[in-house]
């Protein structure tokens, strides 16, 4: 049997690797030829530890091709996942353009019975609208299961998340085709929850816009440790031993970026006004999260005073560790403010590029930690990679001009540092 896997993203990528690692025929199909032409020739067009190996093996061993033919790839197929983009529109709601044309070349190609799983994240009621595009792209009525299977993969752990997932959750009214999904999956060992497509779509939603409110929780409260010269680190710690709390997504920071939660609760709230329904609450977690990254740079600008000329080394632009993506990436708006402010930048990252339309006289990305912060004022820490924790920081203090240190993701030690003659400010601690 075949599995078409339609988009491959990073979600499709890492979806169609799992399922030939389990041992099924697997075809990635993209309309992006130059994306299946470099997955072709064996190279990840975006960086996820642990995927570019996966990627050669799976090729070496024939279970994947990848195409860029949708007739070939629908035919040659009996399930085919959905893993295509939802991005945001102006209004917060999700795009569903993609998934439409991906669903009507579906029921324009297919000759015979097809189980069509829904990766892609997509507002409560999608299952139903996808059927009727199918139905009405069908030339003669065949019949197909559209089911909703979201996925939960973060990015930078994506390949021991699809291997180990916290649950699947299987979204449809056919016991078979749940049967038939179940199967797909089948030496994954993980709890299965069948539920109505409904449900499905909007477990994906309630999950993401949960563990985001306990960041903006976290975050805001982080403010008001500042004032009260408590620490939030200490506070996640006493609170995260708690079980009903957990220890996970206490992290105060930045804030939250992301190819997801951004989006997603974006999403959620504009399904809820849509239903006449506030969510007050996921409302106040965007505003926490969108003024986060101006109260870090309140606090650079009161203990630095004018930023106008200032060298200022930024560490890490990818919106958390582990991958190079920078949608929705906190240091891209510090950056902004930074040069609004006259800052000359030194940014560094292990892997991210800053982008064409952030590259200008006043940025430059530099190779190592120590090119960054070579004669620079103060450095803005952005992106928690362990290896910014490893800098022989002790030494590094001569290379500095001034040795401010502002520590967005709270990562290195804020005593140490000051016995190392730093001026050190994270966030929230006071
Ligand atoms: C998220 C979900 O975790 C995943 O299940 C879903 O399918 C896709 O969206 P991802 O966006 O890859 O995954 O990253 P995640 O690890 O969830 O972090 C999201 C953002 O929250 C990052 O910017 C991160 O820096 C921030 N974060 C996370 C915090 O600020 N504090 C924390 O304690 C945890």
């Amino acid at each position: 049997m075949n599995i078409l896997v339609a988009g491959v993203g990073y979600v499709g990528t890492t979806t169609a690797l799992l399922l030939a690692e389990l041992g099924w025929n697997v075809i990635g199909f993209d309309t992006d030829k130059s994306k299946v032409s470099t997955l072709s020739s064996g190279t990840l067009p975006f960086y996820e530890p642990g995927l570019d190996k996966l990627l050669h093996t799976q090729l070496n061993k024939g279970n994947i091709r990848f195409i860029s033919d949708p007739v070939q790839a629908i035919q040659e197929s009996q399930v085919i996942f959905i893993c295509v983009g939802t991005p945001s529109q102006e209004d917060g709601s999700a795009d569903l353009q993609y998934i439409r044309s991906a669903v009507t070349m579906i029921g324009t190609y297919m000759q015979e019975y097809k189980l069509l799983i829904m990766k892609s994240t997509v507002p409560v009621g999608t299952q139903n609208l996808v059927t009727q595009w199918i139905s009405e792209a069908q030339k003669s009525p065949l019949p197909f299961d559209v089911v909703s299977n979201p996925e939960f993969l973060r990015e930078g752990n994506a390949v021991y998340d699809a291997f180990h997932p916290d649950r699947i959750v299987i979204g449809t009214d056919s016991s078979a085709a749940a049967q038939q999904v179940r199967m797909l999956y089948r030496d994954i060992d993980s709890p299965y929850l069948v539920t109505t497509p409904a449900t499905a779509e909007m477990i994906k939603y309630a999950a993401n816009a949960f563990l985001a409110t306990k960041i903006s929780y976290m975050n805001e409260l982080a403010r008001l440790c500042d004032q009260l010269n408590v620490s939030i680190t200490d506070i996640a710690a006493g609170i995260g031993y708690d079980a009903r709390i957990g220890k996970s997504f206490l992290q105060a920071g930045i804030g939250y970026g992301g190819s997801c939660f951004p989006k997603d609760v974006k999403s959620l709230l504009h399904i809820a006004n849509n239903h006449g329904s506030s969510l007050g609450l996921l409302q106040q977690v965007v505003q926490v999260n969108e003024t986060q990254h101006q109260y870090f740079m309140e606090q650079i600008k009161s203990h630095l005073g004018i930023i106008d000329k200032k060298v200022i080394a930024v560490l890490g632009l990818a919106f958390k560790p582990g991958t190079d993506d920078l949608r929705e990436a906190p240091s891209l708006k510090l950056i902004t403010h930074l040069l609004k402010d006259g800052a000359f930048i030194q940014v560094h990252d292990p892997v991210a590029r800053l982008p064409e339309a952030a590259r200008q006289a006043h940025v430059r990305q530099v190779k190592s930690v120590q090119d960054a912060i070579h004669g620079a004022d103060a450095v803005v820490i952005c992106t928690e990679w362990p290896e910014y924790a490893a800098e022989p920081w002790r030494d590094l203090a001569c290379e500095m001009r001034h040795t401010a240190v502002f520590d967005g993701r709270n990562m290195l030690d804020g005593t140490q540092m000051k016995a190392w003659g730093y001026h050190y400010y994270g966030i929230g601690n006071g």
